[in-house]
Formats: structure tokens, sequence, C-alpha cells
């Protein structure tokens, strides 16, 4: 396994790239509302990333995916493909999942949204997989190891009778959209990669209401649970620094 130690001048750059990507999660908050299609979240994304940011949006074309980014709605885990079929219905929850390219690096982050009259349920599995998403950073420094992450994603989304993803993980991110490690988002205190300073991964805990199980549609790419139970997630992506972490996807309402 190769992981990459990023210098001075690569972490500068994914210093910007990260900046843009939590911009666009930022900026389109607005528009994620009730009636609005998730192709239409897209074309305002697409649009922003190209025009305002000078950037290139990853997931188009990338490995063949068709749109500029991911929306995942209720019972869909990850991957959803924004489609002008998917409005935005009162009580939903959506995760709106951004990578964007900038003078060669990545940026990638995600957030849920939730709609008016979700339910007491749904605001749950939000506010536990963004919990899970914050315990796993607060681990990050030098010498702490991947098991310790997945081991306190797990334990807590555990606690709460929540299951996580086990097919889909987090990863190394630099040059690459994605590089390794793998991060899983559960595990055993003690085991895995041993975090070194200049190392970047993103931690992107996927969090089911019902079973972990998943299932992927025919479209090759949306995946959802099993069971169709609500789904959640987060993801930031992270530099690991002398002596912890710097969230490079920082928002302006966040205090890291
Ligand atoms: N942004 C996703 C991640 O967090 C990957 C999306 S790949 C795509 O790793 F092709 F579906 F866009
Ligand atoms: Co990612
Ligand atoms: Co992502």
């Amino acid at each position: 396994m190769t992981v990459i130690i990023k210098t001075h001048d690569q972490i500068e750059k994914m210093r910007i790239a990260g900046r843009l990507a939590a911009d666009v999660l930022e900026m389109i908050g607005e528009h994620v509302k009730i009636g609005v299609t998730t192709e239409e979240l897209n074309t305002i994304c697409h649009d922003y990333i190209v025009n305002v940011q000078k950037a290139i949006p990853a997931p188009l074309n990338y490995h063949g995916f068709p749109k500029s980014i991911c929306t995942s709605v209720n019972h869909v885990i990850c991957h959803g493909i924004p489609t002008e079929k998917k409005t935005l219905k009162k009580g939903d929850i959506i995760n709106v999942d951004i990578t964007v390219i900038k003078d060669g690096f990545h940026g990638d982050t995600s957030k849920m949204f939730i709609m008016d009259k979700a339910s007491p349920a749904a605001e749950r599995i939000c506010r536990v997989s963004h919990e899970c998403l914050l315990r796993g950073i607060e681990l990050v420094k030098p010498g702490a190891r991947l098991g310790d992450i997945g081991a306190v994603i797990q334990q807590h989304a555990e606690a709460q009778h929540f299951s996580v993803v086990r097919e889909y993980c987090g990863h190394g991110i630099g040059e690459g959209f994605h590089e390794e490690p793998q991060v899983l988002h559960y595990g055993k205190t003690g085991t895995g990669h041993i975090l070194q300073e200049g190392m970047i991964f993103t931690i992107e805990p996927m969090i089911n209401a019902g079973k972990r199980h998943t299932k992927l549609l025919p479209d090759g790419w949306t995946v959802h649970t099993k069971d169709r139970k609500n789904s959640a997630q987060w993801e930031h992506t992270i530099l690991v620094t002398k002596d912890g972490y710097e969230v490079l996807t920082k928002r302006s309402d966040e205090t890291f």
C-alpha cells in the first residue's frame, strides 16, 4: 500500500480545492428546498464550479458517472444520480456530495439537508451520522491509527441502534480522487494504518437506520439500503498536521 505524504506545495493546493468544495455546499443550501429537482441542484452546482470557481466537477465522467454531483435521497446511501424525475418532497433527507478539482487537486465533502416536516427519526439519523464524522475527526493526529477512527464511528452508530455501511469507505485524496488508504468506518482500536503528518484523507460514514446491507441499482451507481430504511452521510477532507488535524473542507458555520 502506497500512502502519499503531501508536500507543503501540495497541501497548499489541497487547501484551495477543499475550500472550493465547501463553498459549493454553502452556495447550494438555499436551493435545497421542497419542489426542487436533483437535476436542478446538479445544474446550479455544475455552473458554479465551472463558471465561478473555474474548477472541474470531479464526478462528471468519473468511471462513466453521468453528472457533476451526487444527490442521495432518503434510503439512497450514496452515488445517487441527479435527475429531473426526483423532486424533493416534505420530510425528505438528502445528501449532496461535492468533489471539485482545482489546479490538479481534489476537495471532497458532503452534508445532509433536511426538508420541512421530517420525522424525528429522520432528523436523528442525520444528527448521529454527523456526530460519527466529528468523533472520527477528533481522533486524527500523528500516531493514531485508522482502526481507532473506524471503531469510534461504529461504536457511536451502533449504540444508537444504527448500522454502518461496509462496502463503501473514506479514502486518501490528492491528485487522485480515490487514493490509498481506505478509511473504513468500522473496526478495532489500535489496528490499521498509522497516521502520519502530511497524509490527507476523507472520513465519510454512511449510517443506516436499519440493517447495514446495500443494494446497487441497475444504473450501476445508485446504492440504496436493502431494507429501504433511511441512510445518512457526512464527509470532510482532513489533513494530518504536526499535532492533530486540519479540516480542509470546513464550512463557515463549523468551528474545528
Ligand atoms: N464523492 C464520492 C466520495 O466521497 C465519490 C463519488 S464518485 C461518483 O468518494 F462517480 F459517483 F461521483
Ligand atoms: Co469521498
Ligand atoms: Co464525496
